[in-house]
This record gives C-alpha cells, structure tokens and sequence, in this order.
C-alpha cells in the first residue's frame, strides 16, 4: 500500500465530488453504472448507507477509492467499493474493506454481506482474500411487459397487509436491497394479493418499471399481474426461488448473476 494513502470518512467529500468519484471508481465496471447526486442521496436513504461508516481514499490529496457501508443492527452491506482505474492493484481497494471492517466491528456489527457480479474476478478475488464466502447465487431478472387478459387473479391491498402476509406464507431471506429495512424506506410501495389469498407481493412503480421487492407464495398471476403494469425487474432473485422458471416461461430473462456473499466478523 503507497505510504501517501489516506482513508477518511464519505463525509469529507461533497455530494457532487462523492458522486463524480463513484463514476471514475466504477470505470469498465461489467454492467455500466453512472450516478449522479440524486441516485446517490436515494441509494443512501433506501440502503441505510452511514456516510460516517464508509470511506473515501485519498492519494496525493487526490480521491481514489469509496467504499459504502450500510449498517442494519447486527447486519452491514457492501454498498459498492472501487477505485479509479489508473490506481488500480495498489491495495487500495484491501485498504477501504479492512476500513469498512473495521468500522463496523466498532459498531457491534456481526455479518457483512455483499453481492458481487459472478463475471468480477477482481473484486470476487479481494472478496475472498478478506474471508467472505458465497453464501448463494441471486439473478436480476427483467419481465417485458405484456397485456394480459387473463390477468384478473389478483387485488390490490396496502405494502403493509401484502408485508404482513408474505412473512406469515414465510419467505426467505430477502437480499439486503430487497429486505424489510429497505421497504421502510420507500413510501410508494404497493401491495398485491392473490384472489386465492396463496401469495402476496409488495411492489413499486417509480417511473414506467415495475420493481418486485418482495412475494411469497404463488407467483404466476402475481407476475402476470405486474408485467401489465409495465416491464417488471426482480432484482437479486435466489437461483433457486420458485418465480425464476415462472419468469422464464413468460418471457423473462437473467440480466446478471451474482455471488451473494457474508463474512461473520
Ligand atoms: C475490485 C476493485 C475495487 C479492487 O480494488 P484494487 O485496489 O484494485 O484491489 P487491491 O489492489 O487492494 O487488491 C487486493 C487483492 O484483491 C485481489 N484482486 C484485486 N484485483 C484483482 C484482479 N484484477 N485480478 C485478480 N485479483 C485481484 C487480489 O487478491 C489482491 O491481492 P494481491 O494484490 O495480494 O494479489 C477494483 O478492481 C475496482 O474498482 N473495480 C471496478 C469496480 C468494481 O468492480 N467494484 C466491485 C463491485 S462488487
């Protein structure tokens, strides 16, 4: 590691430079990423990202690095870590992670999670040098919107019964940008319900895309439902979850595959 690296905290940078440094660390990043100071200010609401917890690094007086870290508790998440191109596998990248580690421990967290592109080698590798397993592989599904006359099975009901009910149907573990400490944060979020009452979805429309946050039970007519409101996005959807083949036969197709990934502090 180069004797002039600083690591300090997000906050000393402002939302603009935070942002502009965000695009230069996510350069030739696999899925091409751009944020700009909205998309930020959302991510750090919706994700629970503690500008105090996460890190920039500095090299020369210069930004190189960030590292984001949400906290949740006992529970943290990698919330995007990179460096700009040219200082690259100068252990900056180890550097802002042992950081983040740190920072969390002192805060009593016990797991950090992550998801990380199964195409990254890179960063899959510096993941696994600091101790982080894969715990199991999620998908971003997109659904191409469709007509659907058949589409009647399902009625509209508040996110907070759709919430209550998924947990009674029992879930599983849903992925950090998916989870109930997320949905706390969104006021737009809609519920669904089967006529059946076998399956139940909390969803949200912020533009003319369907997001699927979270479901349980039965997910055909729940997705049929959806997809005539607009193309629909699931993202990180275990492999093994039922509405993957359910996507699949109606059109549905995997956008990217990632290791999601834990290290017990
Ligand atoms: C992933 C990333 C943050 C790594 O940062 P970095 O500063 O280059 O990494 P470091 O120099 O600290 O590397 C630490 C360890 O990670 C692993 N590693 C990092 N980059 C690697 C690469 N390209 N190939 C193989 N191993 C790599 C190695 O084990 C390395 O240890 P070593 O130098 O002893 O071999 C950087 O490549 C990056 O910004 N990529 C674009 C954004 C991105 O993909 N972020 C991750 C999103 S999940």
């Amino acid at each position: 590691m180069s004797p002039d690296l600083e690591i300090r905290s997000a906050r000393s940078l402002a939302p603009a430079e935070r942002a502009e440094l965000f695009n230069a660390a996510y350069e030739g990043y696999l899925v091409p990423f751009h944020v700009d100071e909205a998309t930020l200010a959302f991510m750090d609401d919706a994700f629970d990202l503690d500008l105090d917890a996460s890190r920039i690094a500095f090299r020369g007086g210069a930004p190189v690095g960030l590292g984001n870290l949400g906290v949740r508790g006992e529970d943290a998440w990698i919330g995007g870590v990179g460096v700009v191109a040219g200082t690259r596998r100068s252990g900056i990248g180890e550097a802002l992670m042992l950081a983040l580690h740190e920072e969390a421990r002192e805060r009593g967290v016990r797991r950090v999670w992550l998801e990380v592109i199964v195409e990254n080698r890179g960063a899959f590798a510096l993941y696994e040098k600091l101790g982080y397993r894969t715990v199991r592989d999620v998908e971003v599904w997109s659904l191409p919107t469709a007509e659907d006359e058949d589409a009647h099975e399902t009625r509209d009901i508040s996110a907070d019964e759709a919430q209550a009910r998924i947990r009674e149907l029992g879930s599983e573990r849903e992925p950090w940008q998916r989870a109930d400490g997320t949905l706390a944060h969104y006021a737009d979020a809609r519920g669904l319900a089967t006529d059946t009452g076998a399956g139940a979805a909390v969803y949200r429309q912020p533009g003319e895309n369907v997001q699927l946050v979270q479901y349980a039970g039965e997910p055909k007519p729940l997705l049929r439902t959806l997809r005539a409101l607009g193309r629909v996005s699931v993202l990180n959807l275990p492999e093994d979850d039922a509405a993957a083949p359910v996507l699949r036969e109606l059109g549905g197709s995997v956008f990217v595959r990632q290791h999601e990934m834990l290290l017990d502090l």
